[in-house]
């Protein structure tokens, strides 16, 4: 598909659908008037990043207390298969993060109440469910549906069946998500954010995921070198973080 047809259809796509109506208005300023937004302190916090960064495992040993060294072998099948689902689907869309990071941060926590930003396949979701469901937990997602591919029905396509019963999955952009998911409940015990990259963005969601996530709780943000956002929103409020570097990009975690 080429560019202008991309645009031309993921705006058809919103124009369907109504509930989407502040997002496209919200999008239209971010790609015009607010294009360096995307970058903002991007350097700074690249170094910064560098200095500090761990890998994923020293990360959940140094902070969890845990190994997680299990988390691939007791969910082989689990994962074969979701590995499977996404070849099978005919949208393309990003793969696997740092899965073992969600999933010890529920562990660790005991967590019954998750909330995520940002689905796509599933691949962050189908972590922290495999925790969640031990303990008849519940997540909540938000994401924007795939406007330009038809790529509503295929958002979460990795999760299984059964896990679905402890999955609370709200299609709108963040800024109407979110307050509907606290409406619903208001403390989390662990929160992960993948979705806005922008720096407005980031610095919206993470002002209101935090006032939400218990003392205790664990924040996750993935691709915190894509701007300061994340260095900032820490320094603004005294936040010791840790920084793992996965696969070339930067995770930010703490424990609040
Ligand atoms: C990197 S992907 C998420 C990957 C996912 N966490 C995983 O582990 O497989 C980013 C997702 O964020 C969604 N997204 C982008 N901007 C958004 C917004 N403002 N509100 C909600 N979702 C958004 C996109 O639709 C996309 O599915």
């Amino acid at each position: 598909m080429s560019e202008i047809a991309r645009v031309l259809k993921t705006f058809i796509g919103y124009l369907k659908r109504p509930d989407l109506y502040p997002e496209l208005g919200r999008k239209i300023i971010k790609n015009t008037v607010n294009r360096g937004n995307a970058f903002k302190g991007k350097d700074k916090t690249n170094s910064w990043a560098a200095e500090r960064s761990v890998s994923q495992k020293e990360s959940i040993l140094k902070l969890f207390g845990l190994e997680m060294d299990a988390f691939r072998s007791d969910y082989s099948d689990a994962l074969k298969t979701a590995v499977q689902r996404e070849k099978d689907c005919p949208v393309k869309m990003g793969g696997p993060g740092a899965l073992e990071l969600i999933y010890y941060a529920c562990e660790f926590t005991n967590a019954k109440h998750v909330v995520e930003t940002g689905v796509a396949y599933g691949w962050s979701s189908l972590a922290s469910l495999l925790s969640l469901s031990k303990r008849n937990g519940t997540l909540y997602s938000s994401d924007m549906p795939y406007l330009a591919q038809d790529g509503d029905q295929y958002v979460g396509y990795v999760v299984p069946e059964n896990l679905k019963s402890n999955w609370k999955l709200f299609r709108f952009a963040d800024k109407e998500s979110l307050p509907k998911i606290f409406a619903e409940n208001s403390v989390f015990d662990v929160l992960h954010y993948d979705s806005d990259k922008s720096y407005n963005g980031r610095m919206w969601a993470y002002d209101e995921l935090y006032k939400h996530l218990r003392k205790g709780g664990v924040f996750i943000s993935d691709d915190i070198g894509d701007n300061s956002a994340y260095q900032d929103f820490c320094e603004k409020n005294n936040i010791e973080t840790t920084v793992v570097e996965y696969e070339g990009k930067y995770i930010g975690v703490f424990i609040k």
